[in-house]
């Protein structure tokens, strides 16, 4: 019978519940054991508990809880190769040779290096009299399959990461309460919101929500950002509007790659100074509510589909198959080359599309007729 287990890792994000539930499901669908490893890499490395047998009934409910229920760490053991040794060590004694993370594009880079090191680590592991020949030899190569956990939407290849719609949402509800009060006493906001070095969130809240200004790092304003955010909030306030919302993305950068900070646009809109535009300001760093709660229906199903899939290409995988990921591709779930992706997230930025961006922002109020 084979055994698959499954794993969350780095920050957890809204529907990796769905995805254990599905590949648990899905492998006692097909015939194998199905293990959850607790606590991610660092569960992998301490063996013991940690690593779960499964039944249909434990996943009871799961789609519906936020966070992860299996837990998820950032483990520092595993980045280096003493801790990669005992966590093959654990995947052999309990007799698991196919591995499903879920995680960001470092957890599934990590994962690649694991399946790469796999035959050397067992070598050593028989060398250093650790594990038999015996004990090694129906596990010759690791079977690893990722899916792309995380609210950023950073990984290049697919449309969608699991969890970042749910982000979205919160981010849109949260700005909305915002808006009432801003409303009311005619101030400004600036709301930092997260995606580590991408923009996707900021940018896509900032036009579901018709915000002011949003400051992304995927797009460093090629002239004086402040001079630029001033001449459009100036213009907004002119026609009436009570409210100003700025977001910021935590990665913004201007053009030479300096941070831009909530705390600089703050003291820009509250400038009190001729020709400044004095607005009552506050700041509102949203914060780990935007990773918090239950998925929204789309990371369910997005969870669900992809940890089928994802079981089915563990099925089918042969020692030669490249370490694929799980992706999204105008609504097929697809196979893709995992590495292939996280060397284009390094290097082609995926969330902005110059022209929509331009084409969304310019339905604020006064560009409307532009
Ligand atoms: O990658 C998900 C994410 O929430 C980022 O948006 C953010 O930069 C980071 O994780 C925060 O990490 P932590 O939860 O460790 O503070």
């Amino acid at each position: 019978k084979k055994k698959i287990a499954v794993m969350t890792s780095g920050g957890d994000s809204p529907g990796m519940n769905g995805v254990v539930r599905a590949v648990v499901r899905m492998a006692i669908h097909m015939g194998c054991d199905a293990f959850a490893i607790y606590e991610g890499y660092e569960g992998l490395v301490r063996g013991g508990e940690c690593i779960k047998k499964m039944e249909w009934s434990d996943v009871r409910g799961w789609l519906s809880e936020g966070g992860t229920l299996i837990g998820t760490a950032r483990c520092m053991a595993f980045y280096e190769r003493p801790g990669r040794l005992t966590a093959a060590k654990n995947l052999v004694l309990n007799g698991i040779d196919a591995l499903i993370i879920c995680g960001g594009d470092g957890s599934l880079t990590g994962a690649d290096k694991f399946r790469d090191e796999w035959p050397s680590l067992l070598a050593e592991l028989v060398s250093t009299g650790q594990l038999t020949q015996n004990q090694v030899d129906p596990y010759k190569h690791l079977n690893l399959v990722g899916l792309v956990g995380s609210i950023d939407n950073d990984l290049s290849g697919t449309d969608a990461t699991i969890g970042c719609y749910s982000a979205l949402a919160r981010i849109c509800e949260m700005v909305d309460y915002i808006e009432a009060t801003a409303s009311s006493h005619s101030r400004a906001f600036v709301i930092e919101v997260m995606g580590r070095h991408c923009g996707w969130l900021a940018l896509l809240a900032g036009v579901a929500t018709g915000a002011d200004f949003v400051f992304i790092p995927e797009r460093p304003i090629d002239h004086d950002w402040k001079e630029d955010m001033c001449t459009v909030v100036k213009r907004h306030r002119n026609i009436g509007k009570r409210k100003t919302i700025v977001i910021v993305a935590e990665g913004a950068r201007d053009k030479n790659g300096t941070k831009i900070t909530p705390e600089e646009v703050k003291d820009l809109l509250a400038d009190k100074s001729d020709g400044g535009l004095a607005l009552d300001t506050r700041i509102t760093t949203l914060g780990h509510v935007q990773r918090g709660g239950t998925a929204v229906a789309y990371d369910r199903m997005l969870a669900t589909l992809q940890g089928v899939e994802a079981v089915k290409a563990v099925l089918e995988a042969t020692p030669e198959t490249e370490t694929c990921f799980i992706a999204i591709n105008e609504n097929k779930i697809v196979r893709k080359p995992l590495m292939k992706a996280v060397a284009e997230t390094k290097s082609v930025s995926k969330a902005v599309d110059e022209k929509d961006f331009d084409k969304a922002m310019s339905l604020r109020d006064t560009e409307f007729s532009d």
